[in-house]
């Protein structure tokens, strides 16, 4: 099939956790101005374009993904100013830059939710937001047995000043994060608005939250009260996600992002298991890609792996669309930890790198990833901001550990995030001072300079990124294909070094010990390399 040959294709695009990238003031929040002066890191590195996480004004109960004013910077992380400033910047340096949209719920703290809590029942202000009577006779149950993704029911009961109890408003994530009523015009009217700002600025594009939420079953059945109510699960049908109503929301959204100039994308957030489910999503008039969580969350297993990329290929292929490839985001425990953590982590980390880079389409990178972080698993308890883990009755830890300042330089904490002597809005391990990117940089061998080496190759040889691929012959445990024009993909997943029949070189491996010689690749354990064909 010929295609157009939007960026999106095969970039490869680079995710920022703004709160902690860099901090250019020493508040010990990462800011825009911070990402701003990184910038020529990035250029550096390799990338097509950011992700940016919500910088929005809000009162951060869930880190941003709680917006208060969905047209405006929260002042932590700066102004509209900066943000148009660092916009023309990454332009300059040949980086797109896409953003994050927030649709399926606002803050409370919201103007909206603010009016809605301040009406009266059935007053037209309740009518943006799902607010219902509760059950039994004082209306003292919830409207129904939803669950919220960070634990508890995903009902709360408003309370009058004067104590008497009234309504209850429907929030699948924080009771700080009520979710909208998409039956209700202005809601659509709202969001139509909030793409135009952002692109009459610039951006190339959004990332959608949640993108499989919005339209909820109208009668708001029970669930079963066993379902896994894990968005991070996808596996459950659930009558508030994947329901058929939100597809008629993004042809109307693709056809706003068409009407700009440019190409802006629209990238899908749906934890959605099912390939087939996913590529509804991107449909000719709809969206443009999602995010692959099934290829993330596959373990390290050969033939899964093989499974999840032939299955994912087709999916998208019948709609027209690119894959996407991605490790790491900032809901889920890093790949190195993922991976076995330590040096066998890494070692893995390192070799499936090669294999996401060296896959026909887009790839998702998450800011860290390139130094090889490993998950923070030991964040002292009162330092932890996660809502999972109030919401959990403090069982779960939830994603902070993901979310850790990255580490720029120097031999003690802050590590260059923030300036000498500021506090970092998460503790920054000691030990990762080996592992920032001034440590790195030049260091032949080390995590950053393979990934710098892999995405100057990627996107020097036609053969990579979007395209085809074809397997070769190869044993169990070892994923071994082939990209027209001339490069190969090797990736030993077995704990043995293994031998495969190749010819031409090794253009870069993932580790020590990778050699072809007559005729035969040999690969170490859990190693992977490209050669050309
Ligand atoms: C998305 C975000 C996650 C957030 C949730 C609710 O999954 O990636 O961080 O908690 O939506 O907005």
């Amino acid at each position: 099939m010929q295609h157009e040959a939007h960026w999106w294709r095969e970039a490869a695009i680079y995710q920022i956790y703004v709160r902690s990238f860099a901090d250019s003031n020493g508040d010990g929040e990462g800011d825009l101005a911070g990402i701003r002066e990184r910038l020529p890191h990035l250029t550096e590195l390799g990338v097509d374009a950011i992700w940016l996480t919500p910088f929005y004004v809000s009162p951060l109960a869930d880190g941003g993904y709680d917006v208060a004013d969905y047209r405006d910077v929260d002042p932590r992380f700066g102004t509209l100013d900066d943000f148009d400033a660092l916009l023309k910047d990454a332009h300059e340096q040949g980086i797109r830059l896409i953003i994050d949209v927030v649709p399926n719920h606002s803050s409370s703290e919201h103007v909206w939710f603010r009016e809605a809590v301040a009406a009266e029942p059935g007053a037209p202000a309740r009518a943006r937001y799902i607010f219902r009577d509760g059950k039994g006779p004082d209306g003292e149950e919830p409207p129904n047995n939803w669950k919220s993704i960070f634990g508890g029911p995903a009902w709360t009961r408003l309370t009058r000043p004067d104590g008497t109890p009234e309504q209850w408003y429907l929030h699948l994530f924080d009771p700080g994060q009520p979710d909208f009523d998409w039956t209700h015009q202005e809601v659509h009217d709202e969001f139509d608005d909030v793409l135009r700002f952002w692109m009459d600025r610039g951006v190339d594009g959004f990332r959608i939250d949640v993108a499989h939420g919005m339209v909820k079953d109208p009668t708001l059945p029970d669930i079963d009260p066993d379902a896994k109510a894990d968005m991070l699960d996808g596996s459950t049908s659930l009558p508030y996600f994947d329901q058929d109503g939100v597809h008629e929301i993004y042809r109307r959204w693709s056809r706003i992002a068409a009407s700009y100039e440019g190409d802006r994308a629209l990238v899908a957030e749906a934890w959605v298991e099912d390939s087939d489910r996913i590529a509804r999503y991107l449909r000719p008039d709809e969206l443009h890609q999602a995010f692959n969580f099934e290829y993330l969350t596959a373990p390290w297993d050969a033939a899964r792996l093989r499974e999840v990329i032939d299955g994912s290929l087709k999916a998208n292929d019948a709609v027209g669309a690119t894959t996407t490839w991605v490790l790491s985001n900032h809901d889920v425990v890093r790949h190195v930890t993922r991976f076995g953590d330590g040096e066998q982590g890494l070692r893995r980390a390192r070799a499936a790198t090669l294999l996401m880079l060296g896959l026909p389409g887009s790839a998702y990178i998450y800011q860290g990833e390139e130094l090889g972080l490993p998950e923070v698993t030991d964040l002292p308890e009162d330092a932890l901001q996660d809502p999972n883990w109030e919401r959990s009755g403090r069982t779960e830890r939830g994603r902070d550990g993901c979310r850790v300042p990255l580490p720029w330089e120097g031999e003690t904490a802050p590590f260059g995030f923030g300036s000498e002597g500021s506090t970092p809005w998460l503790p920054m391990p000691e030990r990762w001072a080996g592992l920032s990117r001034a440590s790195q940089n030049g260091v032949e061998g080390s995590t950053l300079e393979l990934y710098k080496t892999a995405l100057r190759l990627r996107r020097e040889l036609d053969a990579l990124g979007d395209g085809s691929m074809n397997w070769l012959d190869s044993p169990e445990g070892v994923l071994y294909f082939e990209r027209e024009p001339g490069v190969r993909v090797a990736v030993n997943m077995t704990e043995a070094p293994v031998e495969l029949a190749a010819s031409g070189e090794v253009l870069v491996a993932s580790g020590p010990g990778v050699e072809v010689s007559e005729g035969t690749l040999t690969l170490p354990a859990e190693s992977s390399a490209w050669l050309s064909a």
